[in-house]
């Protein structure tokens, strides 16, 4: 269904030059290749008699939303059109979707706000702690329906960019995650889990959510496929807080493995980028929404009527 818009963004993306963004990665770009690798050989079986049409509603921070599948926590892509982040909101927003948004300005968080949609802000992991507490308070005052931090990303970046300087970044202690956790009444996301331990230790910082990610390969080559570590963490988590899951999800069926595998939602960042490429806010709520409708023909076939009802079993590597 989503099949030619995403074939079509991601022409546009390479005609604007952005293409990197799509095929390249850490050192070889060989983490790109086995996550996707990964996530084709999980298979599905089915479960047609008795089936329903399957209801794709995610409840998470206590607000129901239409679909699990989020648009990631992006930045810059002024590219692709004018006010891009703002555009996204609206798509997510129209899609009843979650939106999620990396770094950028306190004026464009609260642009991105005013669309309406729900918004999590993620924050660097800046040394500069007292930024940190800055940023997250401002995340806050502008009404951001949840905060976090890409731990993952201290090693990242490009140093032309004004914005995402590296040697401002740095790793950041349990007691620093609880202290940001602490500094705020909204919920504390952990962007960046790709172990058992980081998983453990969100735990005991007081995060809210995880989310397990490469950050679409751009931080570590070889690092393990999310959905390959997923079920370790899951059993970790043990449902004491929503685990999320992005890099390399780009159909409903990748969407449900993640589900499956004991993700609560997804966050879809290229992808995302390709909708935005072909109509702006409308390209958006269209890749969210025919990636829902996906989702739900995959649930439909395989008799789960609600994502908390997809088994594990149906999976098969
Ligand atoms: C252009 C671009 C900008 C990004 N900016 C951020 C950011 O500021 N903060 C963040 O946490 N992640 C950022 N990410 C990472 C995404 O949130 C996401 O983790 C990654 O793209 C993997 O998902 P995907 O494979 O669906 O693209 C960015 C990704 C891209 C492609």
């Amino acid at each position: 269904m989503i099949g030619k818009l995403l074939a079509d963004g991601n022409n546009r993306l390479r005609e604007l030059g952005l293409g990197g963004f799509m095929e390249k990665a850490a050192e070889t770009g060989s983490v790109l290749k086995i996550t996707r690798n990964y996530l084709d050989s999980l298979t599905i079986e089915t479960r047609m008699m008795d089936s329903l049409f399957a209801c794709t509603e995610m409840t998470i921070f206590g607000q129901t939303f239409s679909t699990p599948v989020m648009t990631a926590a992006l930045s810059g892509l002024g590219a692709i059109c004018s006010n891009p982040m703002v555009e996204m909101a609206k798509g997510a927003k129209n899609a009843n979707a979650v939106m999620w948004v990396g770094i950028g300005t306190g004026e464009e968080l609260e642009a991105i706000i005013g669309t309406g949609a729900k918004t999590i802000k993620i924050v660097k992991p800046y040394k500069d702690k007292e930024l940190v507490f800055e940023k997250i308070a401002e995340a806050e005052r502008l009404g951001a329906f949840a905060v976090g931090m890409d731990i993952s990303f201290f090693f990242g970046g490009k140093k032309e960019d004004s914005l995402i300087r590296p040697e401002l970044m740095g790793p950041k202690t349990l007691d620093e995650i609880k202290s940001f956790v602490q500094a705020t009444k909204l919920p504390f996301i952990l962007k960046g889990v790709l172990s058992e331990q980081d998983a453990r230790k969100g735990l005991q910082a007081g995060a809210a959510a995880i989310v397990v990610s490469h950050h679409g390969g751009a931080v570590l080559d070889y690092a393990v496929p999310p959905l390959k570590i997923l079920p370790r963490i899951a059993k970790v988590i043990s449902g004491e807080i929503p685990i999320f899951v992005d890099s390399g999800i780009v159909r409903g069926t990748d969407v449900f493995k993640a589900l499956a595998l004991g993700a609560s939602g997804v966050l879809v960042g290229r992808t995302a980028m390709a909708g935005l490429a072909v109509g702006a806010a409308e390209g958006v709520q269209k890749l969210i929404t025919g990636t829902n409708e996906e989702l739900r023909r995959v649930m439909s076939l395989t008799g789960c009527p609600s994502i908390s009802e997809i088994d594990p079993n149906l999976i098969w590597s």
